[in-house]
């Protein structure tokens, strides 16, 4: 049996169920994954709370967009993906483009279409590997489409968490001079990334400001005070992106990022040239997913939350 985390109806993480299904067999184009380890990511709970209305999977629901492990089976039709090899899978990142592909991650096995999944490079963990799906993509998304290069001053709104601290590591990779936002407790965390923190409980405008114009944005928070300060700080001809659009970033004209095909390659490869690193914060059992959900809810996790399943 294939024991998962389901809901069968919208709310918090206390609707979530612990659930045995037939283990499934793979569709044309899919492989079965045997999950190794899960990545939390804001997206779980939001999808779990009904926040996005055009959320096609019918219930029952099973969270999850990152998970890393074996390849038990292969579908029809599936040429580039072999029995016992390693890989990521970001089973909902082309959710749009993969229609009738709802396959949720927190489970022990997952079939999944070979466009959701990528080869797991041997020089990087499971732990990181389990990380990169949702977040670290967001990230280095932000940073492609920014066109970030060694003439930038990137201000990171978020730069301690799983999106901001990848977009950080991206840029500063790229030569680019980085600010980035967060509370006290994570600046040693940012100062080793190679970004300048500032306090954004404080006057963090003004805090900013005194560190040197900035010529780009990146918003890994959104709400009204992130915007407002991008909006403060950048010049006329400056660019800016958010990882969360909302009725603010709209009415200021910064676009949400989305994801071309290639950027899980992208972020497995800086992560195997050592070049992204994800913060582990803790590994719970598959069944403490509620806990795990209540746990990224907060917006404060220090690091990436990984099930075991
Ligand atoms: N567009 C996409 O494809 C995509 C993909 C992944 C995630 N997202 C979205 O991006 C957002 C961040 O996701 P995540 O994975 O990075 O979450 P996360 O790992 O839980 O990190 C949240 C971070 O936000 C910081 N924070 C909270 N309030 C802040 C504020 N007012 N100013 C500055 N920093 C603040 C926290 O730092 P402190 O503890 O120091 O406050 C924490 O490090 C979520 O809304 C998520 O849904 C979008």
């Amino acid at each position: 049996m294939n024991k998962r985390i389901v809901y069968y109806e919208h709310g918090g993480p206390e609707v979530l169920r612990w659930e045995n299904e037939i283990v499934p067999d793979p569709a044309h184009g899919q492989v079965l994954v045997r999950n190794e380890l899960i990545g939390v990511n804001p997206i779980d709970w939001k999808l779990v709370a009904g926040l996005f209305r055009n959320d096609p999977a019918p219930f029952p629901g099973t969270p999850g967009w990152a998970s890393t492990g074996i390849i038990e089976a292969v579908g029809p039709g599936v040429h580039d993906f072999a029995v016992g090899q390693a890989v990521i899978v970001d089973s909902r990142a082309r959710l749009a483009l993969i229609s009738g592909s709802y396959a949720g991650t927190f489970r022990e096995y997952v079939a999944v279409d070979t466009r959701q999944i990528v080869a797991r490079p041997p020089e990087i963990s499971i732990e990181q590997a389990a990380g990169l799906p949702s977040s670290a993509v967001a990230g280095y998304s932000m940073i492609h489409h920014l066109g970030i290069s060694k003439a930038d001053t990137l201000l990171v709104h978020g730069a301690a968490g799983g999106v901001g601290s990848a977009a950080v590591q991206v840029a500063v990779a790229r030569g680019a001079c980085v600010i980035g936002t967060a509370s006290p407790a994570n600046h040693d965390y940012l100062r080793s990334l190679g970004a300048h923190p500032v306090d954004y409980t404080a006057d963090m405008v003004d805090a900013i400001r005194r560190l040197g114009p900035i010529t780009a944005s990146a918003d890994a928070v959104g709400g009204a005070g992130s915007v407002a300060a991008t909006v403060a700080l950048l010049p006329a001809g400056g660019r800016a992106v958010t990882a969360w659009g909302d009725e603010h970033s709209h009415a200021a004209g910064i676009p949400w990022v989305n994801h071309p095909d290639d950027e899980l390659h992208q972020v497995a490869k800086l992560a195997a040239q050592g070049l992204l690193n994800i913060r582990i914060a803790e590994i719970l059992p598959l069944s403490d997913a509620a806990a795990a959900l209540e746990q990224i809810k907060t917006g404060h996790s220090l690091g990436k939350i990984l099930l075991l399943p």
